[in-house]
């Protein structure tokens, strides 16, 4: 049985990038096009889309202004591991983000396991976003008068589950005259319509999601093109919607009426954590720029300023954003799938011109999104391919174009065939979940590297500062207790006493993972700042509730099975001349 934690070394890793990118057979490698402010345009590219112009209506709804602290608090967690990522990709400036640096760190297993997970946070992240943008663009079409039908808009899933809930109120001997003129009932009877019109094949109603679908195909098709035409849509694309998420905020200013900020936290904590999922997702992006590493002119210099850059950049405008949509309108009104366009429509400063341009660059900034995570999951495959876990096929560069073709068309397919079908709540909860993991991993790993400064007169890299986090982390782990039993006494006796075991587990294995970490930070000196990046992030992931964690774990029992079958024998680690 081959040795499931053997590691490559940082060495082998960059050896192998190198003679991967100069493969004779491949007629040259990537090209190195991106400098630090393309990488800061493509981080704020793959940060601000679906989660700030759709997600934030159901978090501000069900938090109220008080989703501000849950920005905050995201932003925070992801901060501790940006820092671990930035140290990774500064010292291993190849493609293959977390992939890669786990490979280096915690070995051949849990490589695979995050290579697998990244899947999540790629391509079902942008079969999400994919679905949010066919949203606005589909009301887009619908303002200017050319309405598609509703069946070729929608996930069957939810069609499904809207003509059932209809169906069962019509038998109850209600009109749909009636439940037309309940304006709660409007998404439900949209799904209505789109299931009873649907054409259909045999018994099977033909709904699907088409404009999802082609966003997909045309963005695939710019990827495969090539990284510099990639650059420059993307650096057109971010700089427009920079702007406009900049106008919302100066302009809705004027309409801010501070009385809609109270009462503050109307649903407490709990309504605040609800949100976590949609908050989460809107920061998801600023590591996906580390897969282009290849494609960079000084990784080692420019891939940390990007990440750190474009995080504290979305950080600013996400929090000002919160402020000026719950300070607009009330957060009741809030659950809606365009909340920034809502906020200037007749409902709030009835500015539908403005609403216009909101809706038009929701679109531009989605496709932005599509386009990053489109160009990370193909370089994934191909780390993964040069290391022998996956067939060789999946680090083929086109001769042409230098891309990873086969990677790069096999990904339009992963994400644009369910984007036809799937239901968003749902992918998007599997990606939170899935990049929170990944999050997880690389603080982790961040744990294992060796400290490794570079010689006198060396090009200086990016270094995560060491903290000693021995007392830091015992004293928070106690404060929490503490905390939680003084402040929050109906929630520790709930917790004890409820008899719902299941719902109970995530938030007891994160008990156990924060008091471990505490004990470890005491024994071995550990470094402060991954270690809070994998409390906060294990906090976030235990919010996203138990059933998304049976999911998570299903998914990840299929790509063991994939590595058992496949990646452990194929491993290049396998090879004689391969390092133990
Ligand atoms: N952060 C990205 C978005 O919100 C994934 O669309």
């Amino acid at each position: 049985m081959a040795n499931l934690l053997r590691k490559k070394s940082i060495e082998q890793i960059c050896r192998d990038a190198q003679s991967g990118e100069s493969d004779a057979t491949h007629e040259g490698g990537l090209r190195r096009e991106l400098g630090t402010l393309d990488l800061t345009a493509l981080g704020v590219a793959a940060i601000i889309g679906a989660g700030i112009f759709s997600m934030i209506g159901q978090a501000s709804h069900a938090g109220g202004p008080a989703v501000v602290f849950l920005f905050l608090f995201t932003a925070v967690a992801c901060g501790f591991s940006a820092l671990c990522y930035a140290e990774f990709a500064s010292r291993i400036p190849v493609a293959g983000s977390a992939y890669t640096y786990t490979y280096a760190t915690l070995g051949e297993l849990v490589a695979w396991i995050i290579g697998w997970d990244l899947l999540m946070e790629y391509a079902i992240g942008n079969i999400a976003v994919a679905i949010s943008w066919s949203d606005y663009f589909t009301g887009l079409f619908a303002g200017y008068g050319l309405p598609v039908p509703e069946y070729l808009t929608m996930d069957f899933l939810s069609a499904w589950r809207g003509f059932e809930s209809i169906s069962a109120l019509l038998a109850l001997g209600q009109t749909l005259e009636q439940l037309v003129a309940n304006p709660d009932l409007s998404s439900q009877l949209l799904a209505y319509t789109a299931w009873t019109t649907a054409p259909t094949l045999g018994s099977l109603h033909v709904v699907c999601d088409l404009p999802a679908l082609l966003i997909t195909t045309v963005i695939t098709a710019l990827v495969y093109i090539g990284i510099r035409e990639s650059k420059r849509a993307n650096n057109a694309m971010v700089a427009l919607k920079v702007l406009v998420v900049l106008f919302v905020i100066v302009a809705g200013a004027f309409y801010v009426d501070p009385k809609n900020w109270s009462p503050f936290a109307p649903n407490g904590l709990h309504g605040v954590m609800q949100g976590v999922s949609g908050v989460f997702f809107a920061y998801i992006g600023f590591d996906a720029i580390s897969t282009t590493a290849e494609e960079c002119r000084d990784p080692q210099r420019d891939l940390p300023r990007g990440m750190i850059a474009s995080l504290i950049i979305c950080t600013v405008l996400y929090i000002l954003i919160a402020l000026v949509l719950t300070g607009m309108v009330s957060y009741r009104e809030l659950a809606v799938g365009d909340p920034l366009a809502y906020v200037f429509g007749p409902k709030g400063a009835n500015l539908p011109w403005l609403s216009g341009i909101i809706a038009i660059s929701a679109v531009i900034a989605m496709a932005t999104v599509l386009l990053v995570f489109q160009i990370g999951q193909p370089r994934i495959w191909m780390a993964m391919s040069r290391d022998g876990l996956l067939p060789p096929i999946f680090s083929a560069i086109h001769p042409r174009f230098h891309t990873p073709w086969f990677s790069t068309i096999l990904t339009g397919i992963v994400v644009a065939v369910p984007s036809l079908f799937l239901n968003l709540t749902e992918v998007t909860d599997l990606t939170s979940i899935g990049t929170l993991f990944a999050f997880l991993l690389v603080c982790g790993g961040a744990l294992f590297l060796e400290d490794d400064r570079e010689p006198k007169g060396a090009k200086r890299r990016f270094h995560l500062p060491y903290v000693n986090g021995k007392l830091i982390v015992p004293a928070l782990f106690l404060c929490t207790a503490l905390g939680l039993g003084g402040f929050a006494p109906d929630a520790v006796t709930e917790f004890f006493t409820a008899k719902d075991v299941l719902h109970k587990i995530p938030m007891a294995v994160f008990g156990v993972f924060f008091a471990a970490l505490a004990v470890l930070s005491f024994t071995k000196n550990l470094s402060l700042i991954p270690v809070l990046g994998l409390v906060s992030c294990g906090y976030l992931m235990t919010e996203l509730g138990v059933k998304n964690w049976i999911r998570f774990g299903l998914w990840l029992f299929v790509g063991l099975l994939l590595y058992f079958v496949y990646g452990v024998r194929k491993s290049k680690l396998n090879r004689p001349s391969a390092e133990p």
